[in-house]
């Protein structure tokens, strides 16, 4: 975050406005602003500047300049260059009150730049390292004439069958809401109004990660203890963070959509947590109203959303068409129009775009010729966070870090997929920058040793999963099948591993198999790959697995067949550069699990938080009544917050600095973290609490606080927890956010599992 100031005006301030009457002259505050320009709007003025619409769809470019002209849209998404957006706010200038426009996009985990998926950025656990991918994804998609991106996506998701796992931070209410605070910060900068910072609209409002039976779309069902203790703190803390945007869910929640949730959108959002932005729609969700069995035609479906504070539809035609005759009849006051209409215009205020139009569009001849050319990449950037987020699950017998001089034998599907690389929402990415596994392999290897590549299996030998995953992806083929039997390839690969010294596979999921609408009902690594990997333990060659995926896959047989097991998620333009140096040692992998692997889809749900129970699992006599499934082992397959090293660290003792804690007091945890082994290295010491007794069921730890250390060869440090009140404050049965006084256990541990513990007492 340092540097936020600096990297945010490092992009040029110049570009003159053609709209404002005095460039130099300060606008009038928002509110004085904003009323003033009100009072000049007619009606369908203002119906026009709530809708929000696609580039994508199919209304023609000039009817949207059309539109916008004559004042009847507000903004768009999905349109990625200058010279796409310039026409479109030039024609908002040729509009009876010059009213400008702004552009949106999901810019997600990077933008031109691909960083690693964003369950890939939460696994560095580095908060600098975030912070950096999210300040160039801003700076890239300023200078792309981008006004707001629908991020961060802060879903906490505790059922990996959700597809959209991949896309949010994980399943830790402490640890995505620390992240949350990080990326608005880092997209905002020191203000959204100035070029290089973008506007975040924090998604999806709210508990979208929870849908039952992790199935896109479906319903949630939820607790308000849990909603408040698990759920809401991550999208509270990005508006804490000053996120001027906020997307609501698809998802009903507890029978109510979210888009005509009025306790939602008005008596939490915007009461209770003060929320002064602009609210807006998901893609067609207010018409989907209908669906959701809450309104019987697009005109009850308009009247509820925009009753609830739904500013902004996106991408349907309800409040366009419906709400002239909602107004006219008084179904919807003028003040609900008033209101969206009014956070609209504060958000474009916000943006800069009153200030100045043409802020990030700038002047065509400042234009670049290619908008992908490689000078507008940070590829170093890229490199350096991908690293950070690789996760060593495994590495017996010190099988990594591989010297250079290995003939390698490098297989799987995934070893050389350009667009796999990428993860899901990376539109403005470009598949043919990026750099594979095989690639960067080969160019860290020179002519030191030898890269053999076969592919040796399928994404998935089922034709209806290629099938999807080719339509999934409106941009082109994601899965192109190699129509070779699969014997054949397996053969191949056999034979190639054979004549190595190690066997590297990557293997795991395409990239859509991730996605939005993507659910699982199997964490398996589809049989295809499981066959070839089978096939490659049979040769008695050390077996490295490089996993790609954006979910935790149920690996247990594989990763007892491999050597080593290094998770890299989808890790963006620099992966296959960035996994190399971890391969290689050049970086000493620091990541951590930022979500439980669990050992099959039948754990679900496997995250570590769960509350206390009656009968907790007891090792011991079969059938011993303790909750447990008897035909598996409990416990995870790796827990959330593991993740090894090429260097030991131990933890010494840990001590607390008093037994007991004053209402108002602070008390230090104390623990000394060596580095033990031979190599520099880094590594994250969390620390849980565990409320013992309370007045109703707690979490069985949570995390709290955690740190990330670098420490030389032999090199330790004390790392210092201060823990106040505040720590230990819950949402009670009542939802009265308090502590309650009595035993509390604090455990430290380099992951969720394996800690060492200490209590005091909240007096
Ligand atoms: C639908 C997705 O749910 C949302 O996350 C995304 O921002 C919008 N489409 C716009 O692309």
């Amino acid at each position: 975050m340092r540097n936020l100031c600096l990297l945010g005006l490092a992009i040029s301030l110049a570009s003159p406005s053609v709209w404002a009457q005095t460039p130099t002259a300060p606008l009038p505050p928002k509110d004085v602003f904003v009323a003033d320009l009100m009072k000049q709007m007619t009606e369908a003025e203002k119906i026009g500047q709530l809708r929000l619409i696609s580039i994508a769809t199919d209304m023609p470019r000039e009817l949207i300049r059309k539109e916008i002209a004559a004042g009847h849209i507000g903004g768009t998404f999905n349109s990625v260059t200058r010279d796409e957006n310039r026409p479109m706010q030039d024609a908002a200038m040729r509009s009876r009150l010059k009213i400008p426009m702004f552009f949106a996009y999901d810019v997600i985990h990077g933008h031109r730049t691909i960083f690693p998926i964003s369950l890939g950025l939460a696994a560095s656990w580095d908060m600098d390292a975030i912070a950096q991918s999210g300040r160039v994804s801003a700076q890239e998609a300023s200078a792309d004439g981008i006004d707001m991106t629908f991020a961060p996506m802060v879903d906490i998701a505790r059922d990996p069958r959700w597809g959209r796992t991949s896309e949010g931070f994980g399943e830790d209410t402490y640890l995505v809401s620390r992240i949350a605070d990080v990326m608005v910060k880092a997209y905002q900068g020191l203000s959204p109004a100035l070029p290089g910072n973008i506007m975040a609209s924090v998604k999806h409002f709210a508990l979208y990660g929870a849908v039952e039976g992790g199935r896109d779309y479906n319903i949630v069902d939820m607790s308000p203890t849990r909603m408040f203790q698990d759920y809401l703190p991550p999208y509270h803390a990005a508006i804490k963070a000053g996120a001027g945007g906020v997307m609501v869910a698809l998802n009903s929640i507890n029978g109510v959509p979210a888009t005509s949730n009025m306790w939602l959108m008005q008596d939490l959002l915007r009461k209770d947590w003060g929320f002064k932005g602009v609210a807006i729609s998901d893609h067609g969700a207010i018409i989907e109203l209908i669906k959701h069995g809450v309104a019987k035609d697009n005109r009850e479906a308009a009247k509820l959303a925009i009753k609830a504070g739904i500013d902004m539809s996106m991408n349907d035609k309800a409040y366009g068409e419906e709400l002239p005759g909602l107004l006219k009849s008084g179904e919807v006051p003028q003040s609900d129009l008033d209101n969206a209409v009014r956070e609209v215009l504060g958000a474009k205020y916000d943006m800069g775009l009153f200030a100045d139009p043409y802020l990030r569009i700038g002047k065509a001849e400042d234009d670049p010729a290619d908008t992908n050319a490689e000078n507008r990449l940070h590829r170093q950037e890229a490199r350096d966070v991908a690293r950070k987020s690789l996760v060593l699950l495994k590495n017996n017998n010190q099988t990594l870090p591989l010297k250079k001089q290995t003939r390698i034998a490098l297989v799987g599907p995934l070893a050389n997929s350009k667009v796999d690389m990428l993860g899901s929402w990376s539109g403005a990415g470009v598949p043919a920058q990026s750099v594979t596994v095989y690639e960067g392999l080969q160019k860290a290897m020179g002519q030191q040793g030898s890269v053999t590549y076969a592919r040796g299996a399928n994404i998935s030998d089922d034709p209806k999963i290629a099938e999807y995953l080719n339509h999934i992806n409106t941009g082109g083929i994601d899965v192109n099948n190699d129509p070779r039997p699969a014997q054949t390839m397996i053969d191949e690969a056999v034979k190639a591993a054979q004549h190595a010294d190690v066997v590297v596979a990557v293997v795991g999921e395409s990239r859509g198999m991730s996605h939005e609408s993507s659910s699982r009902t199997s964490l398996d690594i589809p049989d295809s790959q499981r066959a070839l990997i089978s096939a490659l333990k049979a040769t008695g060659k050390p077996l490295v697995l490089v996993l790609m995926n954006g979910r935790p896959l149920s690996i247990e047989q594989e990763q007892a067949h491999a050597d080593a097991v290094l998770e890299t998620w989808f890790s963006g333009t620099e992966g296959g550069n960035a996994i190399a140096d971890v391969l290689f040692g050049d970086y000493n992998p620091s990541g951590k699990l930022p979500i439980t692997f669990p050992r099959s889809v039948g754990q679900i749900p496997s995250y570590y938080s769960h509350l206390s129970i009656g009968r907790p699992f007891t090792p011991g006599k079969p059938g011993n009544y303790t909750s447990q499934y008897f035909d598996a082992e409990n416990s995870p397959l790796y827990p959330f917050g593991y993740g090894l090293s090429y260097t030991d660290f131990s933890l010494s003792p840990f001590t607390l600095s008093s037994k007991t804690l004053k209402p108002g007091g602070t008390l230090t945890a104390s623990v000394t973290v060596k580095n033990t082994g031979k190599r520099d290295g880094e590594t994250v010491v969390q620390l849980y609490l565990r409320d013992v007794t309370a007045s109703m069921a707690r979490p069985v730890k949570e995390l709290k606080n955690f740190e990330k250390v670098m420490l030389k060869a032999g090199e330790q440090k004390v790392v210092r927890f201060t823990l106040s009140e505040d720590d230990l404050k819950f949402y009670n049965a009542q939802l009265k956010y308090a502590a309650e006084p009595g035993e509390f256990d604090v455990q430290i541990g380099l992951d969720s599992q394996n800690v060492q513990q200490n209590s005091f007492e909240l007096l």
